[in-house]
């Protein structure tokens, strides 16, 4: 359990823009992910966080460092993740069984055959009842159900969700916050869950990954010594009060302004 399941060694990404700039997204990155560990990764907006998810999911090459995930030097686009956005992306002209087999159906799989999957995934999802529906019927929170369902239907190692529930209410992110965590301990994969939300991150990680701004760099790793199972009653807990403030402490430097957007929910 202890050993490195994802090894991200060094790794930065410059990019070169269209006006000719150079924009250094991410600098010097370096962190491992043990297998079936919930890592939280928390910074502003625009600190390079979907980048370097990009780049451990192989869609986008570094332009310095090295990403191995099960020993394998990450080249290419790898197999065996799962993708949740925060837009959930559906297609539109699917109902909810057939997006969930979607993977499957672009992948040239049978799709008959990860129907009994999708069925377990939509009760795993609490949407039961809603197979026959299309997207636009759906709630915002119902159809982030759906994403995540999807995401799991090809049984990937590793879940990466970016901003996910950034774009729900705070009553229907709680909500699926706590099912995320249900789904994790029965599912046990490896999840990178990138948030701006300090209690979102602390409720769900193991440990908490602080992006500093951009160029974004590691600022800390705060391991989330909150016992698990976890419920919404872990949030009375006085240690995850201080783990909050240390966070927006580590995120804001000495800079109000950020404390304040951080603090507001539902950001996009
Ligand atoms: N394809 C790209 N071309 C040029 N700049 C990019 C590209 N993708 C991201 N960036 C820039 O890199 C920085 C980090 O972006 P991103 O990883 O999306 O941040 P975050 O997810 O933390 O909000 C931003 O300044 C963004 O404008
Ligand atoms: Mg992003």
């Amino acid at each position: 359990m202890d050993q490195a399941y994802v090894k991200v060694d060094s790794v930065s990404k410059v990019f070169d823009t269209f006006s000719g700039d150079r924009i250094v997204a991410i600098e010097d990155i370096s962190f491992n992910i043990r297998s079936g560990e919930f890592i939280s990764i928390l910074g502003p907006s625009g600190c390079g966080k979907s980048t370097l998810l990009r780049i451990i999911a192989g869609l986008l090459k570094p332009s310095g460092g090295i990403v191995s995930v099960g020993g394998n030097q990450v080249q290419g686009p790898i197999k065996g993740i799962g993708f949740v956005f925060q837009k959930p992306v559906l297609f539109d002209w699917y109902k909810v069984l057939s997006n969930i087999l979607a993977p499957a159906e672009l992948a040239g799989l049978r799709k008959r055959d990860y129907v009994d999957k999708a069925y377990e995934l939509i009760r795993l999802v609490k949407l039961e009842g809603f197979e026959d529906k299309y997207p636009k019927e759906l709630s915002g929170g119902m159809q982030q159900r759906v994403s995540i369902a999807r995401a799991l239907i090809l049984d990937p190692e590793i879940l990466i969700m970016d901003e996910p529930f950034g774009a729900l209410d705070a009553l229907t992110r709680d909500q699926l916050n706590l099912e995320l965590l249900k789904i994790w301990s029965e599912k046990r994969k490896t999840i990178l869950f990138v948030t701006h939300n300090i209690p979102e991150a602390v409720l769900l990680g193991d440990r908490v990954v602080v992006f500093s701004e951009r160029p974004g760099r590691i600022k800390a790793i705060i391991p989330i010594e909150l016992p698990r199972p976890r419920n919404i009653e872990v949030k009375k807990d006085k240690k995850f009060g201080e783990l909050e403030v240390e966070l927006y402490k580590l995120i804001a430097g000495s800079d109000d302004s950020e404390i304040k957007g951080l603090a507001n929910e539902g950001e996009g």
